[in-house]
């Protein structure tokens, strides 16, 4: 009962902006409900708890006769079950009508999210609903910078609407940040980005070739990428108390939303103690009073190093010289806020030619500090092509 007043708290409070309509405050018997918004606009419907029935009785409707069921709309792909989700395209006023009683609505889970004008016309706009696995792969000369909207109102797992993202690929060259709620015709404000890659580590930019597994548990969350991405996002959580990264140089994400109690985790950290290296995280959210804490701590066997943020609403950066066994995310007093927390461990130089006491030798990759010295060579060759260029 908690949680769904809580969510709906949450979406009341988006509704003001007329851009998501949770269908639970849209008014029943044939009442019109006008979008309030200017058209074009685009609409779309994420409705994964709602029966077909319901929404095959609820309406969109526009002054020049087109006319939809949120059914249709609900499973409206461009492709059969992955891919984007095609929208409602709205060129004159808009109404909502159906013959279901408010009761009836009031019990319903779904939302519609309508766009802004400029976002309708444009090309590299996505907008998916995150249920059965989606591949997302963006090819950054054919569709450009990208906004892709994520929309989850999965609730059959919890924490609800929950997000896994996995097999991220990157390359060097391009740029993703993630934000929550929808996107504005509006730049949005510097640090206000829950994830990012390049990650802001110890104040410099830092491209990270692996992404680990990570899960967004929002019902609605956005991501603006520059360049190449790919990745897979379905609706499914892992526990990540006792995840472990899956490689020296690695970024990851965790996240608690307003409608879960707090819980602390404790990832394991792959690690090859020749070397030194980092540890940190960035973290912003909202806290319900001045005692709300999130604290991220390096363990090992000799050390255990910390440091404690007061979540607010742009990312405040903490690092550890160290990279410990393990790391904890710990919170308190944190019940009806929420935090995101993008943690990051870089592998430094190699100061020993021999592991720590006791510690088994971790498996061969390619060490990250050789891509780091082949990415400066790769820019002394570029600088001196480009001298050469200039004689
Ligand atoms: C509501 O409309 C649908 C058709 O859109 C109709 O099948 C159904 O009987 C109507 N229900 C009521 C209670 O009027
Ligand atoms: C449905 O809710 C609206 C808005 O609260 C109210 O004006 C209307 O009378 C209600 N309809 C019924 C049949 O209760
Ligand atoms: C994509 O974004 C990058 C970085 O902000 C910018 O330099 C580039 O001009 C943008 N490309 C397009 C097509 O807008
Ligand atoms: C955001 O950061 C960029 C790069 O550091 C800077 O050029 C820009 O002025 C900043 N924008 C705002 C609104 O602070
Ligand atoms: C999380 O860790 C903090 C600090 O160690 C502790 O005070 C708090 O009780 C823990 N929370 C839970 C839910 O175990
Ligand atoms: C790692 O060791 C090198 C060489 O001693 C040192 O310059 C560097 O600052 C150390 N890095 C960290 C993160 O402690
Ligand atoms: C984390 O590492 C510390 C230090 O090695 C160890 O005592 C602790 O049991 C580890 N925690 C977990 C949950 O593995």
């Amino acid at each position: 009962m908690l949680i769904s007043i809580s969510l709906l708290l949450t979406f009341c409070k988006l509704s003001l902006a007329q851009q998501v309509i949770p269908l639970n405050t849209l008014i029943g018997n044939n009442f019109e409900n006008k979008i309030d918004v200017t058209p074009p606009f685009s609409l779309y419907v994420s409705a994964q708890m709602d029966s077909d029935f319901n929404l095959n009785n609820i309406y969109v409707k526009t002054m020049d006769n087109q006319i939809k069921s949120l059914k249709d709309l609900r499973h409206s792909r461009q492709h059969a079950e992955s891919g984007p989700i095609s929208p409602f395209q709205a060129t004159s006023q808009t109404l909502i009508t159906t013959n279901l009683s408010n009761g009836t609505l009031a019990l319903m889970n779904g939302f519609i999210y309508v766009t802004t004008s400029k976002q309708s016309t444009d090309q590299s706009f996505r907008v998916y609903s995150v249920d059965n696995i989606n591949t997302i792969k963006i090819n950054g000369n054919v569709d450009g910078n990208c906004t892709i909207v994520f929309l989850n109102t999965d609730s059959r797992i919890l924490p609800a609407h929950s997000s896994l993202f996995t097999k991220w690929q990157q390359p060097r060259d391009a740029t993703v940040k993630m934000y929550k709620g929808y996107p504005t015709d509006v730049l949005e404000k510097n640090s206000t980005q829950i994830f990012s890659n390049p990650v802001l580590a110890t104040g410099k930019l830092l491209y990270i070739p692996t992404v680990e597994t990570f899960a967004v548990t929002l019902g609605i969350f956005y991501m603006k990428t520059t360049n190449d991405v790919y990745f897979q996002v379905d609706s499914r959580n892992i526990d990540f108390n006792g995840y472990s990264t899956q490689n020296y140089q690695t970024t990851g994400f965790f996240m608690k939303s307003k409608e879960v109690v707090g819980h602390n985790v404790t990832i394991n950290c792959l690690r090859d103690t020749r070397f030194n290296g980092t540890t940190g995280a960035n973290i912003m959210g909202y806290m319900p009073t001045k005692y709300g804490k999130v604290t991220v701590q390096t363990n090992d066997n000799t050390f255990a190093d910390s440091f404690t943020v007061t979540p607010v609403d742009g990312i405040l950066g903490g690092s550890v010289d160290k990279i410990g066994k393990n790391m904890t995310i710990s919170s308190v007093d944190t019940d009806g806020g929420e935090f995101f927390v993008q943690y990051y461990v870089v592998q430094g130089e190699q100061i020993s030619s021999t592991y720590a006491p006791g510690e088994p030798t971790p498996p061969t990759y390619e060490s990250t500090t050789k891509g780091v010295k082949n990415s400066k060579l790769m820019l002394v060759v570029g600088i001196l092509f480009l001298s050469i260029l200039s004689l």
